[in-house]
């Protein structure tokens, strides 16, 4: 079995005041090597918490009852201890979230935060070569000047950049599954775009396996080669992208579909296209324009 992540029958309720609330009512979803998997639904359908609990994160609160068979790279994940939950996350597994602010330290410089993450695969990375493979990411994703961008605070740093920060952050360490949570929601779209495409081109490099998490279908499109479509809990739809989008099978995702504005022509901005965009308030104008 050569899949990156197996999830079985995952059933998820949390426990009130009030009573019992079911949430996930029993899905399954899989995801081979280096595929990239979007689950697309509506808001409280059920996808960030399918992310948490991958994660192990949900499991680690008390109202949350959660049952099912979950494999990661042919592990059974249902018997990791705390430790171990702690030590995949950001190596093997990792993920990016709405907001790139908010997943960085806001009182540590970049470079301190990269070689926080690379230590955690290879603990004795001395200062120095920390610094040297932080530079070679930011160079990967584009990033004009790493030198300034390892030396700065995320305040210093536009959205858009401290996007780009994060992705390679998350693939630092070469993670098998990469969890990306409506990535770059909190941007602008052209912003948003741009990074979509660089996070594509990084993980088709890595070979990757992402769990591509969104409610646009547009953005989707663009991304995923296979669509699992959730709805109050239920996975409600499954197949490759393109075949869900020729012939949606089910009601709601026609429904979402009919949603999405029409968008003719375009598509994601070429980075080569968008050097605008590009510009950064840390970045002064004279090194942009090589
Ligand atoms: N800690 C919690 N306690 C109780 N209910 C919760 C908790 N976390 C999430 N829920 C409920 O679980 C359901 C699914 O939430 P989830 O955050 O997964 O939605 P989502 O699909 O990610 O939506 P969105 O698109 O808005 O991010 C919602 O009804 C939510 O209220
Ligand atoms: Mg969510």
């Amino acid at each position: 079995m050569s899949n990156v992540l197996d999830i079985r029958n995952l059933e998820l309720g949390f426990k009130g005041y009030v009573g019992f609330t079911k949430v996930l009512h029993g899905i399954s979803l899989s995801i081979a090597k280096g595929e990239r998997v979007a689950l697309v639904g509506e808001s409280g359908s059920g996808k960030s918490v399918t992310a948490r609990i991958i994660l192990g994160l949900l499991q680690e609160l008390r109202a949350a009852r959660i049952t099912g068979e979950l494999h990661f790279n042919g592990q059974d994940l249902n018997h990791l201890s705390r430790r171990q939950w702690h030590a995949l996350r950001g190596t093997d597994m990792s993920m990016i979230f709405q907001d790139p602010t908010s997943s960085l330290n806001p009182v540590f410089t970049v470079a301190n935060q990269f070689a926080e993450v690379l230590r955690r695969r290879e603990e004795k990375l001395t200062d120095s070569e920390a610094r040297a493979r932080a530079s070679e990411l930011l160079d990967s994703v584009h990033i004009p000047n790493p030198a300034r961008v390892l030396d700065s605070y995320p305040f210093q740093l536009s959205g858009g950049m401290n996007q780009r920060v994060v992705i390679a952050m998350a693939l630092a360490n070469h993670p098998s599954l990469l969890i990306a949570d409506e990535p770059g929601t909190a941007l602008d779209v052209t912003v948003q775009a741009q990074t979509l495409k660089l996070m594509r081109e990084m993980v088709e490099s890595n070979d990757t396996a992402v769990l591509f998490i969104s409610h646009n279908l547009g953005v989707v499109r663009e991304f995923a080669d296979r669509i699992y479509v959730i709805y109050r809990g239920n996975i409600v739809e499954e197949g490759p992208t393109e075949a869900v989008f020729a012939n949606p099978g089910h009601a709601y995702t026609r429904a979402l579909m009919s949603a999405v504005p029409r968008i003719t022509g375009g598509g994601i901005p070429d980075i080569a296209d968008t050097s605008d965009a590009f510009l950064d308030p840390l970045v002064s104008h004279s090194e942009n324009k090589s």
